[in-house]
C-alpha cells in the first residue's frame, strides 16, 4: 500500500490479550453455550465408530437384526451430532461476529474523534486495510480459531482414550504421524499467510492506483498521461495475478500432501491390525479396525485445525495490536467533560488572548488577541500564510486551541463540551470537503434528516445566500445534483459555495467564514457579501479574507502577518494609517480598475 508506514508502537502483549478477553467476556454468553454444544457434538460423533464396531462384529458372527440396530444408532447419532455441530457452530462464530462488530464499532467512534496529527502518520489505505482486514483477522481469531481449538481438545478427549483402551500399541503407532501433521499445516499455514497477503497486498496497489487515478482524473487527461497510467495498470494486474496464481498452487499441493499423511495412518492401522487378528484374534476385530479407522478420521480435521491455529494466533494478535494503535491514538482535540454549557447561554462574544500556535516547531500564530464583542463582525486580513486559517480554525477547535487563549463569553473554549461548541461556532473551511452524494446533501449535512421536505426549503435558501441558486437550478438535477468524488463535478467557487451553504444554513451564534471569497469573481463576490451581511444579523461574524472589499464591511479589520496582529481598527482607520492594509486597498482598486478596462 503506499500509504506512509506507520512506526509500530511498542506495546506489551498483554493489552491484545485484555482486550480480547474483554470483548469475549461480554459474549460470554454464546461462547459458553457454543462450548456445550461443541462438548455434546464431539460425544455422539465419538459414539458413531464404536457403533462401526459393534456393527461389523454383529455382523461377522451374523447377526443381522443386532448389526441392523446399530445401523439405526449411527443414523440417530449422526443426526443429533449434525444438530449440535451446526448449532455450536452458530453460536461460536456469531460471537466472532459479535466482537468485530463491537470492535468496528469502536474504531469508527474513535476515528471520529482523532484529529489531522493522526491522519498524517496514518493514510487512508492504512485506515480502511485496519477497519477490514485487521477486523476480518480478529473475527477468523474469536470465531474459527476459539472453534477449532475447543473442538481440537473435545475430539482428543473423546476419542484418543477409546483408542488406548482397545489397544494401546496400535493407538501409539497410529497416532505417530500426527504431530507430523500439525508440523506440516503449520508450515503450509505460514506459507499460505505469506502469499495471501502478498496477494492482498497487489490488490492494494492496484486498487489505490485506480482510485489515485479516477481523483486526478483531470491531470491525468490534461497531461495525457493515459498510456503511462495503463502500463502501470497492466503490470499492477500482472503482479496480482501471480500473486494469486502462487497462492492457488500452494492450495493445490496443501490437500493431497494432507491426504497422503492420513493415509499413512491408514496404513498403519490396516497393516499393524491385520497382523494382529491373525495372531491372536480374539484379542482384536475386524470391527476395531473400522471404529480405529473413523476415530481417527474424527481427529484428523482438527489436528489440521491445530496447525492452522498458530498463525491465525499470531496473525489474529498483530491485527489486534494494528487496531490498537487507532484505538490508542489519543485526539488531537480532547474533549471535556467539564460543568456543561448550554448552546443557549452563549451570546457569542469572542476573545482572543495572546493565542500561540506552532505547527512543528515553528511559529505559526505568535501571540494574536483580538476582541468581537457579541452579534458584531470582525475581519481578518492578511496575505496568504500569515496564519489567518490557522486561527479561523483554532476558533472553532478544529486544532488543539491551547488552554487559557480562546474565550467564548468569557468560556475558555477548551472547556466547553465539543458538542455544544460545534453547535455555537460554525466553520466554513477554505479549501472545503465534499462528501459525494447530493448538493442537498452537502448544504444540510449538519441536519438530523437532510433529505426531509421541510429541510428542503432551508437548503434553497441556503443556496441563495450563498448566490449558488441559480447555478444548481442550472444543473439537469437541481439541488439532487451528485457532486462526485469530493466534488469533482464542481468547480472551486463552486465548491467553496456550497459549504458557506452549509455553514449559513446552520445558523450558528458564532460565523467563522475562512475566506469564502477567494474563488469567487468581484460581482459574485458582492452578493454573497450582501447575503452574508444579511445572514450574520444578530450573529457574530469571524471574516477572513483577502479582499478589501469584504473586510470593509465589517466594524473592525484585523491585520495579521506572519502571525501576528500588525494593524487593527476599522477600515477607515487602517487607511487613514497608511500601513500594511491601506496598501493592500490600493493595489486592488488599481486591479479593480485595470480589469474594467
Ligand atoms: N497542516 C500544516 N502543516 C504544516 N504547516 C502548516 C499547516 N497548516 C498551515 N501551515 C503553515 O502555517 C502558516 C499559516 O498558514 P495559513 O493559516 O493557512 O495561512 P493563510 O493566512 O494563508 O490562511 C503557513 O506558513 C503554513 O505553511
Ligand atoms: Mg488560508
Amino acid at each position: 500500500m503506499s500509504a506512509a508506514p506507520t512506526a509500530p508502537v511498542s506495546r506489551p502483549p498483554s493489552r491484545a490479550w485484555s482486550l480480547l478477553r474483554e470483548l469475549l467476556v461480554a459474549q460470554r454468553r454464546e461462547v459458553i453455550v457454543g462450548v456445550v454444544f461443541l462438548a455434546l457434538s464431539s460425544v455422539t460423533a465419538g459414539a458413531i465408530p464404536q457403533c462401526i464396531r459393534f456393527a461389523s462384529d454383529a455382523l461377522m458372527a451374523s447377526r443381522a437384526p443386532r448389526a441392523m440396530a446399530f445401523a439405526l444408532a449411527i443414523a440417530a447419532f449422526a443426526g443429533l451430532g449434525a444438530w449440535f455441530r451446526v448449532a455450536s457452530r452458530l453460536r461460536v462464530f456469531n460471537a466472532g461476529r459479535e466482537v468485530e462488530f463491537v470492535l468496528r464499532e469502536r474504531l469508527l467512534a474513535h476515528l471520529h474523534r482523532l484529529g489531522p496529527s493522526f491522519f498524517q502518520r496514518m493514510g487512508p489505505g492504512e485506515v480502511m486495510s485496519r477497519a477490514t482486514n485487521d477486523l476480518a483477522q480478529v473475527r477468523l481469531l474469536v470465531g474459527f480459531g476459539g472453534l477449532n481449538l475447543v473442538n481440537a481438545v473435545f475430539a482428543y478427549l473423546v476419542n484418543i482414550p477409546l483408542l488406548f483402551m482397545r489397544n494401546p500399541r496400535l493407538a501409539t503407532l497410529a497416532l505417530l504421524p500426527f504431530p507430523v501433521f500439525v508440523f506440516i499445516t503449520q508450515g503450509f499455514g505460514r506459507a499460505m499467510f505469506a502469499r495471501s497477503r502478498a496477494a492482498q497486498d497487489a490488490l492494494g496497489v492496484m486498487s489505490e492506483r485506480v482510485q489515485r487515478v479516477l481523483s486526478g482524473m483531470r491531470v491525468v487527461r490534461a497531461y495525457g498521461l493515459e498510456a503511462s497510467q495503463r502500463a502501470g495498470f497492466d503490470q499492477d494486474i500482472d503482479r496480482s495475478l501471480e500473486a494469486n496464481l502462487s497462492l492457488a498452487r500452494l492450495r493445490g499441493v496443501m490437500f493431497p500432501v494432507l491426504g497422503l499423511g492420513a493415509a499413512t495412518a491408514s496404513f498403519i492401522v490396516v497393516w499393524v491390525g491385520s497382523a494382529q487378528i491373525i495372531t491372536d484374534p480374539a484379542s482384536f476385530t475386524v470391527g476395531d479396525i473400522l471404529a480405529f479407522q473413523s476415530h481417527l478420521a474424527l481427529i484428523a480435521w482438527p489436528t489440521i485445525a491445530l496447525g492452522y491455529l498458530l498463525s491465525i494466533l499470531q496473525r489474529g494478535r498483530a491485527s489486534v495490536d494494528r487496531i490498537l494503535d487507532v484505538l490508542e491514538a489519543s485526539p488531537d482535540v480532547d474533549d471535556v467533560d467539564a460543568a456543561p454549557v448550554e448552546p443557549e447561554s452563549l451570546d457569542g462574544a469572542l476573545s482572543v488572548r495572546d493565542l500561540r500556535y506552532a505547527i512543528e516547531g515553528r511559529e505559526v500564530l505568535a501571540g494574536v488577541s483580538l476582541e468581537v464583542p457579541a452579534g458584531r463582525r470582525v475581519a481578518i486580513v492578511g496575505r496568504t500564510g500569515a496564519g489567518k486559517s490557522v486561527l479561523a480554525r483554532l476558533l472553532a477547535r478544529m486544532l488543539p486551541t491551547p488552554a487559557g487563549a480562546v474565550f467564548l463569553d468569557g468560556h475558555d473554549i477548551t472547556r466547553i463540551p465539543l458538542a455544544t461548541l460545534r453547535a455555537v461556532v460554525g466553520l466554513a473551511q477554505q479549501e472545503p470537503f465534499l462528501f459525494s452524494t447530493t448538493i442537498a446533501r452537502n448544504v444540510a449535512f449538519a441536519e438530523p434528516d437532510p433529505d426531509a421536505p421541510e429541510t428542503r426549503d432551508k437548503v434553497r435558501s441556503a443556496l441563495g445566500s450563498a448566490q449558488l441558486m441559480a447555478e444548481v437550478d442550472a444543473m439537469p438535477e437541481g439541488v439532487f445534483t451528485i457532486v462526485g468524488e469530493r466534488g469533482v463535478q464542481l468547480s472551486g467557487g463552486q465548491k467553496q459555495r456550497v459549504a458557506l451553504g452549509r455553514a449559513l444554513l446552520a445558523q450558528p451564534k458564532v460565523l467563522v467564514l475562512d475566506d469564502p471569497l477567494s474563488a469567487v469573481d468581484t460581482r459574485t463576490e458582492a452578493a454573497i457579501l450582501d447575503a452574508i451581511d444579511e445572514a450574520s444579523r444578530g450573529r457574530t461574524l469571524v471574516l477572513v479574507t483577502h479582499r478589501v472589499a469584504a473586510a470593509a464591511r465589517c466594524d473592525q479589520v484585523v491585520v495579521l502577518d506572519a502571525g501576528r496582529v500588525v494593524e487593527a481598527g476599522t477600515h477607515d482607520e487602517l487607511i487613514a494609517r497608511d500601513g500594511l492594509y491601506a496598501r493592500l486597498a490600493e493595489r486592488q482598486a488599481l486591479e479593480a480598475e485595470l480589469e474594467a478596462m
